[in-house]
């Protein structure tokens, strides 16, 4: 399958997925990213999780994921931005924001000729004419890059940012505190720990399993759990866990019968919902997004920033949230590191 697609959803929302392996058919970008006043490589945050405390919805939010998977962070377009961390309650801004105008000499300052394929765009703008994307931006003539490219500039900009940034303070729920594991319980005999601020998981003696699983139970909510994995593995992130049999997992693993990729939704007795068979989506040696929707029976799942699964089912409506470690030799090697994992209740 192409997902070099443009998603036509039914509300006739417009949002284009542009796939990893799209990139290799572009015109390489220059790489650099090194805005004046940029910190030095030592002290550079290996993500965006500074600026996703408060901009929880870039979490999955296809620009600053694409560039992301290419250590293109926040700060690298933005500047690091420190006074505005520190203060943005009192109207401190970010240091480098962009007027209409600036952004397309900024995009093609890497990118210098974007489109390999300059007709298809053009195309596909004719078509699109007139639909209004997600990002409230409507398709015409006069468009620029971040109109068709991603949720990143929203319209009316100001007043829809605050509404954003409103809305992950006040409800999202840190699952691990970074230190221990309050709040989490081990089932089966996989082995869990905290070290440096992550949760680690592998296999217990004699490649047993077992899942870690949060002590609450949540119904609907949007869940973000960045981390990543030594291969061969297969894991995954549970929700709406309510035992063995009834629950949900956002898979991490690489599945041959069907092939299946990270972020394919599986569950117990129906094996997938829906599945995620572009393995160019994966980082697998780095960092990985994945961010889970339930809502009702509405499920979805997003990784580094693309939609890939979604379905409907109504198996299990509530249910703890957790990580698996499966059992067997060929997992031997396998190892499942959390950064971070915040849930935003619906
Ligand atoms: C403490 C919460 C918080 C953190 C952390 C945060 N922001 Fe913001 N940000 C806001 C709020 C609130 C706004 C709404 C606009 C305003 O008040 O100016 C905003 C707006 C912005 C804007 C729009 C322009 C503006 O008004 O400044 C940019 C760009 C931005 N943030 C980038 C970042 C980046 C990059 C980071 C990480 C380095 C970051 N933010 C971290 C709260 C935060
Ligand atoms: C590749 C460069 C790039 C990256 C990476 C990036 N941004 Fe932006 N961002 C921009 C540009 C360019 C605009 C202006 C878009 C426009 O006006 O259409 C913008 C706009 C914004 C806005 C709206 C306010 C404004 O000035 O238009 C916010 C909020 C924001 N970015 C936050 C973030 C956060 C948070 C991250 C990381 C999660 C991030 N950005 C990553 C380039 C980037
Ligand atoms: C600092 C350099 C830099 C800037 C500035 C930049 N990009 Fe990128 N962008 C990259 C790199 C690197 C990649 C990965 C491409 C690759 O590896 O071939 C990328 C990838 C992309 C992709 C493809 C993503 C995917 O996963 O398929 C799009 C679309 C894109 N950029 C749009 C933009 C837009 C729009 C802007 C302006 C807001 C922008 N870029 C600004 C460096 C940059
Ligand atoms: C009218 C909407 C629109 C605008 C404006 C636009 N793009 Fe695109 N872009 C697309 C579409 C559609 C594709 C997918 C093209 C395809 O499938 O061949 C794409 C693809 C890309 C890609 C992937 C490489 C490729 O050749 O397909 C990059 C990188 C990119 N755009 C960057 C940019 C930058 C940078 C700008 C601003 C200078 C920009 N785009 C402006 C619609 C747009």
């Amino acid at each position: 399958m192409n997902r070099s697609v443009i998603v036509l959803t039914t509300l006739g929302f417009v949002s284009i997925i542009v796939p990893a392996c799209a990139l290799q058919r572009s015109s390489a970008p220059r790489s650099g990213h090194a805005p004046p006043g940029q910190p030095a490589a030592e002290s550079r945050p290996a993500d965006n999780s500074r600026c996703l405390t408060c901009h929880a919805g870039f979490a999955r939010e296809s620009l600053s994921q694409s560039h992301l998977r290419h250590h293109t962070l926040c700060i690298d377009c933005h500047g690091p931005s420190t006074a505005h961390v520190q203060g943005a309650a009192a109207g401190v801004q970010a240091d480098v924001l962009f007027g209409r105008s600036q952004v397309e000499p900024f995009c093609t300052s890497c990118h210098e000729t974007p489109h390999r394929a300059p007709g298809r765009v053009a195309a596909w703008a004719r078509d699109h004419r007139g639909q209004v994307r997600p990002n409230g931006w409507r398709i015409d003539s006069a468009n620029i890059c971040t109109d068709c490219h991603g949720e990143h500039a929203l319209k009316p900009k100001r007043e829809a940012i605050v509404k954003q940034v409103a809305a992950s303070r006040q409800a999202s729920v840190p699952l691990f505190n970074g230190r221990d594991l309050t709040g989490w319980i081990a089932e089966g005999n996989a082995a869990w720990r905290v070290e440096n601020g992550m949760i680690v998981g592998t296999q217990g003696p004699g490649n047993a399993a077992g899942d870690l699983l949060t002590e609450a139970s949540y119904r609907d909510f949007e869940l973000t759990v960045t981390y990543r994995v030594v291969w061969p593995a297969n894991s995954g992130v549970w929700f709406r866990y309510q035992g063995p049999g009834k629950a949900y997992q956002a898979d991490i693993l690489e599945y041959t019968k069907p092939v299946a990729y990270s972020g394919t939704i599986y569950c117990p007795g129906k094996l997938f919902l829906a599945i995620n068979a572009d393995k160019d989506l994966v980082n697998r040696e780095g960092w990985n997004t994945l961010t889970v929707r339930a809502q009702g029976d509405h499920l979805q799942v997003w990784l580094n920033g693309s939609p890939v699964a979604e379905a409907r089912d109504s198996t299990s409506d509530t249910g703890r949230i957790g990580f698996q470690i499966h059992p067997g030799k060929d997992f031997g090697p396998m190892k499942l590191v959390v950064r971070r994992i915040v849930l935003q209740p619906l």
